[in-house]
């Protein structure tokens, strides 16, 4: 898809990896509407962007909140008329061993990282099929596709998004709407210290991250493989594909 003026909608655009997306897609042209829970982070993004003359809306959203996310989509589509881009970003990790791993953290990060991305597939695709088309990114993670002891409850909560995704590509296809899964690897943002869990198995995760044999991306750099996905339009994006 051409970026030039298509309407784009980030969530977790209030940091790492979604603010990077959010700065990249808009200096490529596109309009962008900005969800995630701390809204004075969000009106700050999209004063910046607008003050470098970019179209952007700041949507605060729950993304485990059904009805805020559906609240999410018609703001969306109420300012700027149409929506062409999902980019369902938001997420959030769970630390903790088969043994020990929080049930109550747990239920959080399958709400945020499973439910967030359905409800809003489920919001935007009647307004995508009724505009002929879209296209739909979900941001996974590599670590779905691997077995990390302590990080089992979000692997699994990526994998389970990864069949949800990977479903509604061949769902979706005859209505034009391309739905990527997206597949970052290790990325310098504060997704380590915002993860839930067990803050000793965290701590020993990025003591073995910070291994200097460990490849560790920038947020700009994962934006702009989320803008060549968005362009080329492929069923998966890696990092290094
Ligand atoms: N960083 C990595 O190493 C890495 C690797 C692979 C995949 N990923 C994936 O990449 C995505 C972005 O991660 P990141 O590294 O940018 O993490 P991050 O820096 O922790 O940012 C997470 C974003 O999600 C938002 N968020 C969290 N809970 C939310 C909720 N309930 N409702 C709405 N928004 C919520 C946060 O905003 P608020 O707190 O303002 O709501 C923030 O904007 C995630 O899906 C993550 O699983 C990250």
């Amino acid at each position: 898809m051409e970026i030039k003026d298509k309407v784009v909608l980030i969530t977790g655009a209030s940091g790492g990896i979604g603010l990077a997306a959010a700065r990249h897609l808009a200096a490529a042209g596109a309009k962008v509407a900005l969800a995630a829970r701390s809204t004075e982070k969000l009106t700050q993004l999209a004063n910046e962007l607008r003050s470098q003359g970019h179209e952007a809306l700041s949507v605060p959203t729950d993304m485990r909140n059904q009805a805020e996310v559906i609240q999410m989509v018609e703001a969306t589509v109420q300012h700027f008329g149409q929506i062409d881009v999902l980019i369902n970003n938001a997420g959030q990790a769970a630390s903790g061993t088969i043994t020990d791993v929080s049930i109550d953290d747990y239920r959080q990060i399958v709400e945020l990282n499973m439910f967030g991305p359905l409800y809003a597939m489920q919001a935007v695709i009647p307004k995508m099929r009724s505009q002929g088309g879209g296209i739909i990114v979900n941001v996974s993670s590599m670590v779905s596709r691997m077995h990390i002891p302590g990080l089992a409850a979000y692997a699994s909560t990526k994998a389970a998004l990864n069949m949800l995704s990977d479903t509604a590509r061949g769902e979706l296809a005859s209505d034009n709407i391309r739905v990527i899964t997206f597949y970052p690897r290790m990325t310098a943002t504060d997704f380590g210290r915002n993860s839930l869990g067990n803050r000793q198995m965290r701590q020993q995760q990025r003591a073995t991250t910070n291994r200097p044999e460990v490849v560790v991306d920038s947020p700009e750099s994962v934006a702009e493989k989320i803008l060549e996905a968005v362009q080329k339009e492929p069923a998966e994006q890696f990092m290094d594909s």
